[in-house]
Parts: C-alpha cells; structure tokens; sequence
C-alpha cells in the first residue's frame, strides 16, 4: 500500500511511522487511520521489527485530533460507528499489537491525538507538547478510547477534570501525571526515543510481546491478568529465546536472540 498522509520507515529494526499532515496538524482523517492500521500491521509482521515509535511531522502538532471537517455532519449511527471501526483498526489494534509501541509526542496531542498516544505501549513528550482532551467543546466525547484509557493511566478525578474542562496540559504536568514517561527538548525527542528502543530491542522480543500480553490484561474486562501472566510466563519456557539467555547468563555471556 503507498501511503499519502503518513511515512515508514525503517531502520536497524525500528520502524519510524511519521503522521504527514502538518497543514492540518496531522488531524487523524479516514484515509489517515485506515494508512496507520496498514503500516503498524506492516511493521508487526516483518520479523526484524523490534520497536516502532510513532510521531507527527512538523514542528507544531503530534495530532490535534479526529478530523473535524469529516464527521462534522454526521447522524447518531454515522457517530457510533466512527468510534467502533476506529477503535478496532487502530487504537485497540496498536495496544494490542505484539511490537512495542513509543508515542514520540512532538507538539498538541489533542483528542484523537492523544487517544493514539494512550493506545501506544507508554508516551514520551518533547518540551512545547501540549496534551488534552477537548471534544465536551465540540459537544462530542472522546470517542477512541479516551474515556478508557484516561483514568486508567492518569486517575478518575484528574481524567474527569481533564475531559470536563476540556483543558490541555504541558508536557511537564503530563509528566507529572505519569502520562509521559519522559520530557525531552524539541531535538532530543526521536534520539531519545531510538536510544530507548534500541535497549528493548537487545532484549528477547517473544518474551516482550508476552509481557504487554500479560500486562494489557490488567485492564480488560472478564480477564484474569494473573492466570494470563501464568499461561505466558509458561510458554516462554518453550521458546528458543529463553533457552538462549538463559544459557548466556550461565556462559557469562550476553545473549543474542534470534527475533520473532
Ligand atoms: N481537524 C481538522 N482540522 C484541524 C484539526 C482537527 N482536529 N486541528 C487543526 N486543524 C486544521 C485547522 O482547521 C487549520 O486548517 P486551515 O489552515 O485549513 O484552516 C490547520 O489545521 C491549522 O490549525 P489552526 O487552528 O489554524 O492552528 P492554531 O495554532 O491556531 O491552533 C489548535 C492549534 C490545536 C489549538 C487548534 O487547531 C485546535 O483547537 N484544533 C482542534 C483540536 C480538537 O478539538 N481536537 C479534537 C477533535 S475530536
């Protein structure tokens, strides 16, 4: 698939995927979303990825939301089934996905925006981001998992107060909140995050993509996170990545695993 609003790319096992719309604040329209599903798919399945950071182009915005211009006559069915396909091929899609995920947040990451950073594995955030919640000022509510996700990273009172006063915060209170995990200058940003995936990516990534399993289970309704730990945590003992680190620490050695 050629892509018109986002850029792949690949290097030494990251993948870079790059939101392009910089006139519209790389706003998350249809054919936006539907590129994004393809790339992280794209990504996922290609056995040499091992980190992919996702970030928006420009200066100014990671993504100032769901493009407004394209739902903005939309009826109730139209509504509820924006939010549905959304969740689906993107944001529950990028939670979920076996590769680790970084949000590199380079400016606003408003609605939409922000609900893709949630989605991602944890968020870092350069020093001019600004971070919030604004659809109650549209009349709608976030509708990509905001509502979800939110409170679970953030709390229920401050999400409350952050979606009720449709307000944005710095990077600085984000960081604060334990939204972000890191704050960085404007430059520092994607080196900082590469630096980051180049640590994860010396580690065993059958053995990362059960830990988000296990850990993602934490937070799924009718699932219990502990027996999922158990049922992976069993499984790594059949895969040639734990044999390998575990005869390199007997060999006083480092590992070298051999990838998904
Ligand atoms: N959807 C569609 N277009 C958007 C957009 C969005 N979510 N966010 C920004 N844009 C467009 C603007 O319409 C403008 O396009 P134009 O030049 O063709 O008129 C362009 O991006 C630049 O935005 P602008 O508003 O001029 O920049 P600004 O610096 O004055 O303000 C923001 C920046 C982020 C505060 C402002 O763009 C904004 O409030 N965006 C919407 C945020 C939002 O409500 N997101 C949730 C959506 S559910």
């Amino acid at each position: 698939m050629s892509y018109n609003n986002i850029i792949s790319q690949q290097n030494n096992g990251i993948v870079t995927i790059t939101i392009n719309r910089p006139n519209k604040l790389n706003a998350l329209n249809k054919e936006t979303i539907e590129e994004l599903h393809d790339a992280f798919d794209v990504a996922n399945k290609d056995q040499n990825t091992k980190v992919i950071i996702v970030t928006g182009s420009g200066e100014k915005a990671f993504v100032a939301g769901a493009d407004i211009s394209e739902f903005a006559d939309f009826n109730v069915k139209q509504g509820s089934k924006l939010a549905k396909k959304g969740q689906k091929i993107l944001f529950d899609f990028v939670e979920n996905l076996s590769t680790p995920v970084i949000a590199a947040v380079n400016g606003f990451a408003l609605g939409g925006g922000l609900e893709l950073a949630m989605a991602c594995h944890f968020r870092v955030a350069s020093n001019n981001a600004k971070l919030g919640l604004p659809e109650v000022s549209l009349g709608v509510i976030p509708g990509y998992g905001g509502t979800q996700r939110l409170p679970q990273l953030i709390g229920k009172g401050r999400a409350m107060e952050l979606i009720m006063t449709a307000g944005m915060i710095d990077a600085n209170q984000a960081l604060n909140y334990g939204l972000v995990n890191h704050v960085t200058t404007q430059e520092e940003l994607l080196p900082f995050c590469e630096k980051i995936a180049t640590k994860i990516s010396r580690n065993s990534s059958v053995a990362i993509s059960s830990a988000i399993k296990a850990i993602n289970a934490n937070f799924k309704d009718g699932v219990n996170g502990f027996d999922i730990e158990i049922q992976e945590f069993g499984n790594c003992f059949g895969t040639d990545d734990f044999e390998e680190g575990t005869t390199a620490f007997l060999e006083k050695r480092k590992a070298e695993f051999p990838g998904r």
